[in-house]
C-alpha cells in the first residue's frame, strides 16, 4: 500500500492533505501514516503464519513513542541497542519479555537495566561481553538468556557503511569461535544459551546474501542441538531493503518464505524464528514535509533551497542515498526545471537530490519520501537548528507525536563554568 497519494493534484497522507499539516504544525516535519505501519507489520505476520516466530522491530530505525506503541499494540517484539531504546520501549507499553538486545558495546549499566526488565535475549558479540554478562547476572542472582551473534563472513552487497557481516567488520563472532563458546556453556553458570543470531547488513536488495548467511548458521544450530545445547531460536537480524528508486528488493513473502524453506532443508522446522526489521517496517510509512524557501539559479544550475537540512535527514549526505522528492501540489502554471534540492546547512553535502525535475516556486511544499526509517532517528541540532516535529496520521486525523524543538531546547542542560575571569 501507499498512504501518500495525490487526489486532485494534491498530496495526502492517508485522508489528510499534507498542506493542512504544514499549515497547522509548520515545516519541516516528519509525517507518518499509521495504516502503513500496521500493514507492513501484518505482512510479516501473514508470511509467518503457522511458524513460531517473533518480529522484533529494530527501534533504531524510528524510536518515536507513537511508532513503538503502534507496534506494541500489534504484539511486536523489539530489537534494542541501548538502555535508552529499552526505556523507550517500556514507556511506549512494549513488553520487555519480547525484547532482544543487540550491539557490540553494551555497558555494565545497560546490561543491568536489561536484566532488571527480564528481557527475552541478549545477542552477545564477544567473549568479553559473555564474561561481563555472566558476572552481572550472578551479582543480580539472575539467569540471562543468550544468543551469540555469529559473523558469517558474507558480502551483503550494500553500502559499506551499513554492511556488517564481513569478517573485517567489528560485528559478531566468527563461526568457529562461536562454536567453541557454545560448547563451553558450563563455564557460564548464569547464562542460558538459547539461540543463534546473525545480522549481515541493511538495505539488502537480494535474497542471496541472506540465504548464504543462513546456510552457514543453520548447520551450527543443528550441530549444537546434536551435542545437547538446546537452541530454541535463530535470529536472522534485519536488513531487508526497500525500493527508494529502482531497486527491486525481495518481498517480505519471498524473504520469509526462503528462510522457512531453509529451516526445513536443514531439518530445523521446529526452530523458532526471530526477525529484526527496521527499515522494511517504517521507511515507506514516513515523509519529511518541507517548504521551498528560495529558488536560486546560477550559471550552471537551479537550486531549490528548502527549510530542511542534512541535520533533519542525513541519509542523502551521509550515504549518497537517493530518496524521491515530490511537490505537494502539482503546478501547471510553472515550467519544470532540473533542481538540486538543497538545505540551508553550511556544508556542500547538504543536498537532498540532484537534477530533480520539478515544477515549483518559492513557498511551495515538498516531501522527501521514504523518510520513516533513519530520518528523525539520525537528526541532530547541527547549525543550531531545532529538530523537527513529528506527526502521526490515522485516516482523517493527525496528531503531533513530538513537538518541534524550541530555540531554548538548543541549550537545555548547558551552563557557564562560573569561573570566567573579567576580560
Ligand atoms: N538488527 C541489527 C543488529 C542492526 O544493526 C540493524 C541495523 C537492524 C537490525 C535493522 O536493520 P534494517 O532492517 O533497518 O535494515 N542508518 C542506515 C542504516 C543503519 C542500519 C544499522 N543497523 C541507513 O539510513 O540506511
Amino acid at each position: 500500500m501507499d498512504a501518500f497519494c495525490y487526489r486532485d493534484g494534491e498530496l495526502y497522507a492517508e485522508d489528510v492533505p499534507l498542506a493542512q499539516i504544514a499549515a497547522s504544525v509548520g515545516t519541516p516535519c516528519y509525517v507518518y501514516a499509521r495504516s502503513q505501519l500496521i500493514a507492513a507489520y501484518r505482512t510479516f505476520e501473514a508470511a509467518l503464519a503457522g511458524q513460531e516466530a517473533l518480529v522484533c522491530y529494530a527501534v533504531k530505525a524510528n524510536a518515536n513513542l507513537a511508532i513503538l506503541a503502534t507496534f506494541a499494540a500489534l504484539g511486536a517484539g523489539f530489537d534494542i541497542v541501548s538502555a535508552g531504546e529499552l526505556e523507550r520501549v517500556v514507556a511506549a507499553g512494549g513488553d520487555p519479555r519480547r525484547v532482544v538486545f543487540s550491539g557490540v558495546g553494551k555497558t555494565g549499566a545497560e546490561i543491568e537495566r536489561a536484566l532488571a526488565h527480564d528481557i527475552l535475549c541478549f545477542n552477545v558479540e564477544s567473549p568479553a561481553e559473555l564474561d561481563r554478562l555472566d558476572a552481572i547476572a550472578a551479582r543480580m542472582d539472575k539467569v540471562a538468556r543468550v544468543s551469540l551473534r555469529v559473523n558469517p563472513d558474507v558480502d551483503a552487497g550494500t553500502h559499506p557503511y551499513i554492511a556488517t557481516g564481513l569478517k573485517e567488520n567489528k560485528f559478531g563472532i566468527a563461526l568457529a569461535a562461536a562454536r567453541d563458546l557454545y560448547r563451553q556453556a558450563a563455564r557460564y553458570p548464569h547464562l542460558q544459551f538459547m539461540g543463534v543470531d546473525c545480522h549481515i547488513g541493511s538495505q539488502l536488495t537480494e535474497l542471496r546474501p541472506f540465504a548464504d548467511a543462513l546456510d552457514r548458521v543453520l548447520p551450527l544450530v543443528a550441530e549444537l542441538r546434536a551435542q545437547g545445547v538446546p537452541i530454541r531460536h535463530v535470529d536472522v537480524g534485519g536488513g531487508l531493503g526497500i525500493r527508494y528508486r529502482e531497486e527491486r528488493p525481495p518481498t517480505v513473502e519471498a524473504y520469509v518464505g526462503q528462510v522457512r524453506e531453509q529451516l526445513v532443508a536443514h531439518g530445523l522446522a521446529d526452530l523458532a524464528l526471530l526477525f529484526e526489521p527496521g527499515r522494511a517496517l517504517v521507511a515507506a510509512a514516513g515523509v519529511l514535509l518541507t517548504r521551498v524557501e528560495y529558488v536560486k539559479s546560477t550559471d550552471t544550475k537551479h537550486f531549490a533551497v528548502i527549510d530542511a537540512g542534512m541535520n533533519d535527514l542525513i541519509r542523502p549526505a551521509l550515504y549518497g542515498a537517493y530518496q524521491v522528492i515530490q511537490t505537494v501540489r502539482a503546478r501547471a502554471d510553472t515550467p519544470g526545471l532540473d533542481y538540486d534540492v538543497v538545505g540551508p546547512v553550511c556544508e556542500s553535502a547538504d543536498v537532498f537530490g540532484r537534477s530533480r525535475h520539478l515544477r515549483l516556486q518559492a513557498g511551495d511544499l515538498l516531501v522527501i519520501r521514504d523518510a520513516g526509517a533513519y530520518g528523525f532517528a539520525m537528526a541532530s541540532q547541527y547549525n543550531a537548528r531545532p529538530r523537527p516535529a513529528e506527526v502521526l496520521v490515522e485516516g482523517n486525523r493527525f496528531a503531533v507525536v513530538r513537538t518541534r524543538e524550541t530555540l531554548a531546547d538548543l541549550w537545555r542542560g548547558e551552563s557557564l563554568p562560573g569561573w570566567e575571569a573579567p576580560l
